[in-house]
């Protein structure tokens, strides 16, 4: 069964403890890469995907995120007045970006959890997750739409792949591919969230872009908590690739983990220097 993807959800609720103590009082979506908040590149990824409305699981601290995304007034007629009009434009550009549904997670129970959140909106159509952590660049063709891409040609739900070391393997949730029907598409029959190296299936891990299936909200609903005292996604998706077929693949582009802090640096680093504008300020500032 394949549909058209117009939803995706962002899970925010997160209590971002690899950033203490910034995460004390700020939401680390809101933290800058180069020019804009970490957020904004998940949203704009997902728009370019043909994603209409975003749905955000936030929790308490995450007031800032809503703010982000919505009108300011005092702030746009102070620009009006004072002729800055590109600022303006940017400001109004930004509170139009996109349909955004805020939904709370009232309890950080989890990452399957805050998907489950998601089900009174999405109901019984497949729809997008991105975890804003992960920033994609693909200036041509966005990671969330090679996952759309994936689903309107084999049907079912596609998890982003992606091959890491050996010794990173721990980090991520782990897939057992059946076979790889064609470049980059493996059937899945069996992941792990954060297998020891030597219990890993494979090195092929799962990164934070999904499609998935209105079935996964029946799974979450019975599923405990397994690691970290978590309700975890990648245990709901291993029940489903039982039931319904998961594909995986392995995704085209650039990826930064922006969800610790020597990430979030190299992040940042790596991307000024690809700007013209700032590449100089960099190197100057590393001399
Ligand atoms: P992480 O496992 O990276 O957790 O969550 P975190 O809380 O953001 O950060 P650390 O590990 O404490 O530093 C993966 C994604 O799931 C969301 C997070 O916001 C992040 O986007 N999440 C996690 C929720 O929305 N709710 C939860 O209960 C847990």
């Amino acid at each position: 069964m394949q549909s058209k993807i117009s939803k995706c959800v962002f899970p925010v609720a997160g209590l971002g403890t690899r950033f203490l103590p910034v995460t004390k009082e700020l939401a680390k979506e809101m933290l800058p890469l180069v020019n804009r908040p970490i957020i904004s590149y998940g949203v704009e990824e997902a728009i370019a995907s043909g994603c209409s409305e975003i749905i955000m699981i936030t929790g308490r601290a995450k007031r800032s995120i809503e703010n982000y995304f919505d009108r300011s007034f005092e702030l746009e007629e102070l620009l009006k007045s004072r002729g800055k009009t590109e600022l303006y434009e940017m400001m109004i550009k930004i509170s139009n970006m996109a349909e955004i549904l805020f939904i709370r997670q009232r309890e950080p129970l989890g990452l399957g959890h805050a998907v489950l959140c998601a089900e009174p909106v999405c109901g019984n159509e497949f729809f997008g997750v991105a975890l804003p952590d992960d920033v994609f660049i693909n200036e041509s063709d966005p990671v969330l739409a090679q996952l759309i891409k994936v689903h309107e040609k084999m049907g079912g739900s596609v998890i982003a792949l992606e091959e890491v070391e050996p010794e990173n393997v721990s980090r991520y949730g782990i897939v057992k591919s059946q076979f790889e029907i064609e470049n980059g598409i493996h059937k899945i029959i069996d992941m792990v969230e954060k297998p020891d190296v030597n219990d890993a299936p494979s090195n092929l891990a799962i990164m934070g872009r999904y499609i998935l299936s209105p079935s996964v909200f029946e799974i979450l609903k019975g599923q405990q908590a397994g690691a970290g005292g978590e309700i975890q996604l990648t245990d709901a998706l291993k029940t489903l690739c039982a039931q319904e077929p998961v594909w995986g693949f392995v995704y085209k582009g650039r990826r930064f983990d922006c969800g610790t802090q020597k990430g979030w640096l190299a992040a940042n680093v790596q991307l000024a220097l690809e700007d013209p504008e700032l590449r100089d300020v960099i190197l100057n500032a590393v001399k």
